[in-house]
């Protein structure tokens, strides 16, 4: 880990609680900042003084200062205090090494308390277990504790060094608008009324992506922008509905110059900041019909196998009503060698169950091997033939254990999906100590919906296709692929970039595709349209997830973890208690008033 606090200690105009070591001693210094800890020791009294920098021991001797010993019997945890006093070694055998001040400590002469505090909610000076709700209705206390302290700090460092990496590759940082038009990128948008212009709204941007393509018709060439994004979507550990994404756009490029410069910095900037080994460099690339069909997810975690097998063709003339029934409705069967898993309990089998039904399964087929012994639940109804295929036939060895799902393709793939992902966890394939790049290429550019009756993006509306797959637009849309990439990590989607449409027919055929006339396309996306006729360059770019790369270096589950001042799981602000109602005047302003709503959504 990257050291967090390397400031030359010259470069802040004050002594910090980091800075002072054994070459100090004999100095007169002033030292600021917040009681971390007090020790009353048989007349010397010490205190540990702390900022971000660090901790320096100060004592209070009643022997050489009598009034300040005295008056140090009033400190409190988290009092702010400024010391005058000398720096002195530690005596003998009181050398703290875990401290980079632990040499010194300061006889104090005198001080003054800037500030008090009442006792915070909880320790700030240890790492207990606390709330969450109470912790974020006092994050300003939280974010002086260590843990999210460093990962803010991180966060810092990782913004620093993406800023200098593009610089160095000629990209303009551009700071684009918050108050727009609403860009469909697939969630809701948060709404802004307007005053001036009463019954109209702006919307918060879902991502830059209009402006950024807009930014190369102007020329700009290379940008990028560490920018502030809003999507009125579903809560999740890695979901915020305010989030911040490295947002970076190219003119002049395929999706192979994007993809390089992308894992070269990814490459330079883990290599930096974390200790974790990169499983494999280059990042493999699969395409996103393998992804789902090993691994029933476009984000898969590369760091274990486990990868599905199907036995569909196997068992096609199979005895065994629930697969043969699963196959007749157009359904598949697919399944997972669980190393190890012979030697399975028949308890640690019904947990498996529960989580194939937990994801929405009718059952949970099983075969288990111990020493040349067959178990399963579908024994009877199958021949020895097919047990062999089920076993042997998808790489089962002897201790092994064997999962099946039949149904139909998406529910198989959410199945085996969550098991692969617990069994990854829980058998501890999912090495915490590597990193798992994967680029996922390929992806259907469109997806039929059902509801709407229409094609729809499955990405943006903006992403280019592969020019060869031109004519499937008109006779089979599903089967045009896209220039579109992903870059996952983990199991994580941390970005998603594509080589857009630069040329107006295209995305005005497409918006037609997704069911938007000429009128809705002018009216909804005029601007973009109307400027790809002035000489749009060719152009491609991506956008990567900062908060979620900050949680996987960090090595945080939670999104929450590492942002100074996030929302909680229904998107309140619980310090700032945002959302809150305005008043009927603030209403009146933007020309609006309210109307009984149904009741906020639950908590996911
Ligand atoms: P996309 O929607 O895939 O692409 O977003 C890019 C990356 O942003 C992160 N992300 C989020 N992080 C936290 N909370 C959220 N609610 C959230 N939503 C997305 C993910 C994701 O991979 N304009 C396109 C990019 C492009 O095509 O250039 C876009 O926004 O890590
Ligand atoms: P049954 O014949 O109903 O006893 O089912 C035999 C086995 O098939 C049991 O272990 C069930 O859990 C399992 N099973 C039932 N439905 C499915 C399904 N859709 N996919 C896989 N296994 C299933």
């Amino acid at each position: 880990m990257a050291i967090l606090h390397d400031v030359d200690p010259r470069s802040i105009n004050r002594l910090t609680c980091g800075a002072l070591r054994a070459g100090d001693v004999d100095n007169q210094v002033v030292l600021q900042g917040w009681v971390n800890r007090r020790r009353d020791l048989g007349g010397l009294i010490f205190i540990d003084l702390r900022d971000r920098f660090g901790l320096t021991q100060v004592v209070f001797n009643p022997e050489l200062n009598p009034a300040a010993h005295e008056a140090a019997g009033e400190l409190r945890n988290e009092f702010v205090v400024r010391v005058e006093g000398v720096v002195r070694h530690r005596p003998e055998g009181t050398v703290n090494p875990k401290l980079a001040t632990g040499e010194i400590e300061i006889e104090a002469k005198s001080f003054e308390i800037l500030n008090r505090s009442k006792t915070p909610p909880f320790y700030i000076n240890e790492e207990s277990d606390v709330d969450e709700n109470l912790r974020l209705s006092y994050r300003y206390l939280d974010l002086r504790r260590k843990r999210v302290q460093n990962n803010i700090l991180l966060r810092h460092q990782l913004v620093k060094f993406m800023r200098d990496f593009f610089d160095r590759y000629g990209f303009v940082e551009i700071e684009t608008p918050m108050l727009i038009k609403s860009t469909p990128e697939g969630a809701r948008d948060f709404l802004v009324p307007s005053s001036a212009q009463p019954g109209q709204f702006y919307a918060l941007p879902q991502s830059p992506q209009q402006l950024k393509q807009l930014l190369m018709v102007s020329g700009f060439d290379r940008y990028i922008q560490i920018a502030r994004c809003f999507r009125d979507e579903a809560h999740r550990a890695d979901r915020q509905p305010e989030f911040t994404q490295l947002d970076l756009e190219m003119s002049f490029v395929e999706e192979e110059d994007v993809m390089q410069l992308i894992e070269e910095m990814l490459i330079e900037m883990m290599g930096k900041f974390s200790e974790k080994t990169l499983q494999a460099v280059p990042f493999p690339r699969i395409s996103y019909a393998e992804a789902m069909d090993k691994y029933g997810i476009d984000r898969p975690d590369l760091r274990f196998g486990l990868e599905f097998r199907n036995v569909s063709e196997a068992m096609a003339g199979t005895e065994f009503r629930v697969f043969a029934g699963a196959l007749e409705a157009g359904g598949e069967i697919k399944g997972i060698v669980v190393p190890g898993g012979g030697e399975f309990t028949r308890k640690q089998i019904d947990e498996l169950d529960a989580i194939a039904k937990g994801a929405g399964a009718k059952g949970l087929a099983w075969l288990a091997r111990k020493e040349g012994d067959l178990r399963g639940s579908f024994l009877k109804a199958i021949t020895p033939e097919e047990a062999e295929k089920l076993t042997t036939g998808i790489g089962a060895g002897d201790n092994d254990l064997c999962v099946f799902v039949a149904d139909q393709k998406p529910v198989v793939a959410k199945v085996l999906y969550t098991l692969r992902a617990h069994l990854g966890e829980a058998l501890g394939l999912a090495d915490p100590s590597v990193f798992a790049f994967c680029w996922v290429v390929d992806f259907p550019l469109l997806e039929w919906d059902e509801d709407g009756q229409r094609w729809d993006a499955t990405h943006n509306p903006f992403s280019g296709f592969k020019e060869e797959d031109r004519a499937f637009l008109t006779t089979d849309p599903g089967r045009v692929i896209a220039k579109q990439y992903d870059i996952t990590l983990n199991g994580y989607e941390v970005g998603g970039g594509s080589v857009r449409i630069h040329q107006r027919e295209d995305l005005e055929f497409i918006f037609g595709l997704m069911g938007h006339d000429a009128e809705a396309r002018q009216e909804r996306f005029g601007a973009i349209l109307d400027a790809l006729e002035y000489g749009a360059p060719p152009h491609g770019g991506i956008a990567l997830g900062l908060d979620r790369l900050v949680m996987q270096i960090a090595d945080e589950e939670n999104i929450r973890e590492v942002m100074a001042f996030p929302k909680n799981q229904r998107g309140s602000d619980v310090m700032l208690e945002a959302p809150s109602p305005v008043d009927d005047a603030q209403l009146a302003d933007v020309g609006l008033a309210l109307r009984p709503t149904p009741a906020s959504k639950p908590a996911e």
